[in-house]
């Protein structure tokens, strides 16, 4: 379960929650993806992230070609080969790496990019930033 960190200096009732933790390195496996939410002062969204390799990357869940989610089901983000995202609703398919659309609905469009690092082990998503 994702959990929501404090931005460094912030303190109090009135934060805005800006970064979460996603899940620790080691529980997000290569060729994994991981789905998270975050709050945004219009409510409550969601993002996902994936590792492959050395490459660990995270977008918003909004595919371009409508604005759906792309999963059917929890953390079901990636192709059987498990080498591009792709959206169950009508079948877009997504490089990891960058988030372009290079097959279906959307070609050309991409998903948005959502900051994300590792500290101490952790995955950290900025929805807020970048
Ligand atoms: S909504 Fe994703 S391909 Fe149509």
């Amino acid at each position: 379960m994702a959990r929501p960190v404090r931005a460094a200096g912030e303190s109090g009732s009135k934060m805005t929650i800006s970064r979460v933790v996603v899940c620790a390195l080691g529980e997000l496996a290569d060729g994994a993806a991981r789905g998270f939410e975050f709050q945004t002062s219009e409510g409550l969204r969601e993002g996902f992230v994936v590792r492959r390799g050395e490459c660990l990357v995270a977008y918003r869940n909004v595919c371009p070609h409508l604005g759906n989610p792309l999963n059917w089901k929890p953390d079901a983000f990636l192709t059987r080969a498990r080498d591009q995202i792709m959206c169950s609703v009508h079948g877009a398919v997504f490089e990891i790496e960058t988030g372009l659309c290079v097959g279906g609905a959307c070609l050309g469009r991409s998903l948005t990019a959502i900051p994300v690092e590792v500290v101490d082990a952790q995955v950290i998503v900025d929805p807020g930033g970048g």
